[in-house]
């Protein structure tokens, strides 16, 4: 089966400088896929490549197998691209808005009022039908963007920081438009400079630095490769010292460190082997009443992938 968006080997140079340098990942129908990288690190280039708007150095981009090179016109049929910025007529209704884009797509008659009813509904942009766009909030502004993508159904979605600017509620409300998107069979890619916005919805992402793809896969998978340790914490009825104190002697336990009521330390084992260390504990008598591994921190672990480096 062919994956609904391909990306081989694709570099984009500007100048000496190379804003997109070997870059590989596929989206299948029904995924969402994140890109994550900070500013200037290549997201919006890659992205205007596979949107037909800007033509490769070298590499392809297929979708649904149209290339961008052989067919971009087939390419735009199926590719649904929602621009970090863009431009509304400020003397238009939504309604108007959306109505000028269906026509642009050639829909016609009962088919375009009916698209346009759907798609409304979808972005609950129907009670701002007559409002102008110049009116509309940040938000709304995003929800027509995302409303004048669906129009011609792509099955290929690129949104490149839909997320930027809005408030918790608003961000909330995309996550879930874009997870009815994808369970509808589309294949979406979103970009984002934050890895914790994406990574509850993605099934995937691929982390991008100054044009090269640092890392690549399930957000689980990649920060389990940053992190080859867990930090547990543990707390225990028995005296703090000697559990600090025999806990040090276990195999695989690193860092030993006291907190206020317990202690915190890195385990280099896998999950048998905690559950090993638990039953030794328990067995020595320390009477442990937590013991817990934190969660990672994905702030850090984009910190760690991501050394900020600008070209
Ligand atoms: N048309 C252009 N001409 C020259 N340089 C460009 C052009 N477009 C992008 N660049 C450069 O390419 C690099 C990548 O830019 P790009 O916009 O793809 O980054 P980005 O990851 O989208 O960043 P941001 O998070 O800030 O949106 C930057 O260094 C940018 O200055
Ligand atoms: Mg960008």
């Amino acid at each position: 089966m062919v994956a609904a968006l391909e990306i081989t080997g694709l570099t984009k140079v500007f100048g000496d400088l190379r804003a997109v340098d070997d870059v590989s990942f596929s989206v299948d129908a029904g995924q969402i896929y994140g890109f994550i990288g900070p500013n200037g690190a290549g997201k919006t280039t890659t992205m205007r490549v596979c949107a037909t708007l800007q033509l490769p150095d070298s590499g392809d981009v297929r979708i649904e197998d149209y290339s961008v090179l052989d067919d971009p016109r087939k390419v735009r049929e199926r590719l649904g691209f929602m621009p970090d910025a863009y431009g509304a007529y400020s003397s238009t209704t939504v309604f108007d808005y959306l109505d000028f884009f269906a026509r642009a797509y050639k829909l016609k008659g009962k088919r375009r009022y009916s698209t346009l009813r759907e798609v409304m509904e979808f972005t609950s942009l129907g009670p701002l039908r007559d409002k102008l766009t110049s009116s509309l909030s940040k938000g709304m502004k995003q929800r027509l963007c995302l409303a004048k993508t669906l129009l011609h159904d792509p099955a290929v979605m690129i949104l490149d920081e839909p997320a930027a600017g809005l408030d918790p509620r608003a961000r909330v409300e995309l996550r879930e438009l874009v997870r009815a998107l994808a369970e509808m069979g589309k294949a979406i890619l979103i970009s984002s400079h934050i890895l914790t916005e994406l990574s509850e919805i993605c099934d995937g992402v691929a982390v991008i630095e100054a044009g090269r793809i640092q890392a690549r896969g399930p957000v689980n998978e990649i920060v389990k490769n940053l992190r080859p340790h867990s930090e547990i914490y543990l707390r225990c009825l028995e005296n703090l010292q000697a559990v600090e104190r025999r806990l040090s002697e276990f195999p695989r336990v690193r860092g030993v460190r006291r907190e206020a009521e317990g202690i915190t330390f890195d385990f280099e084992g896998d999950q048998p082997e905690q559950a090993e260390l638990l039953a030794n504990l328990v067995q020595e008598g320390l009477r442990p009443i937590e013991f817990a591994s934190k969660a990672t921190d994905l702030e850090d672990v984009f910190l760690k992938l991501t050394e900020g480096k600008v070209q």
